[in-house]
């Protein structure tokens, strides 16, 4: 192992008290170990595969409308990704919260990058890729 690296994070506070809830339940004895363990597995099961096998399915979404460049962020991304896009319905949930699902077909490997890009960009609370075979 290399030497150790000491990182800022800044995380909902009410997320962190139930990630250290539950790190308390597993016995952790730090929250570096417990975050170390989960970027393992990260790392180990990375959500964009090289399977290219053609699926279908849908990607959603909860987000905050209200993020900056928030929704052109997401637009922009929709678009790079137009040709596996078959439709998207915008729900809007509340004054704040915006549900969006994305109906999807292609190769699995480049939807589940758009899945990863929606899921990633800041100001995205939730966001969930569901696939299957296309036969
Ligand atoms: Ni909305």
């Amino acid at each position: 192992m290399s030497k150790l690296t000491r990182f800022g994070v800044s995380i909902d506070g009410e997320l962190l008290k139930k990630f250290d809830s539950l790190i308390r339940r597993q016995k952790y004895q730090t929250r570096s170990k417990a975050i170390e363990d989960l970027i393992i597995e990260a790392v180990d099961n990375s959500p964009v595969s090289t399977d290219n096998t053609m699926s279908v399915g849908y990607i959603d979404m909860i987000y905050d409308h209200h993020k900056r460049q928030l929704l052109n962020k997401i637009t922009d991304i929709q678009h790079d990704f137009h040709d596996i896009i078959l439709s998207s319905q915008h729900v809007h949930i509340d004054h704040n919260t915006c549900l969006e699902i994305i109906a999807v077909k292609g190769e699995k490997s480049k939807i589940e990058q758009l899945g990863h890009l929606l899921k990633t960009t800041k100001g995205v609370k939730h966001g969930k890729t569901r696939l299957f075979p296309a036969k």
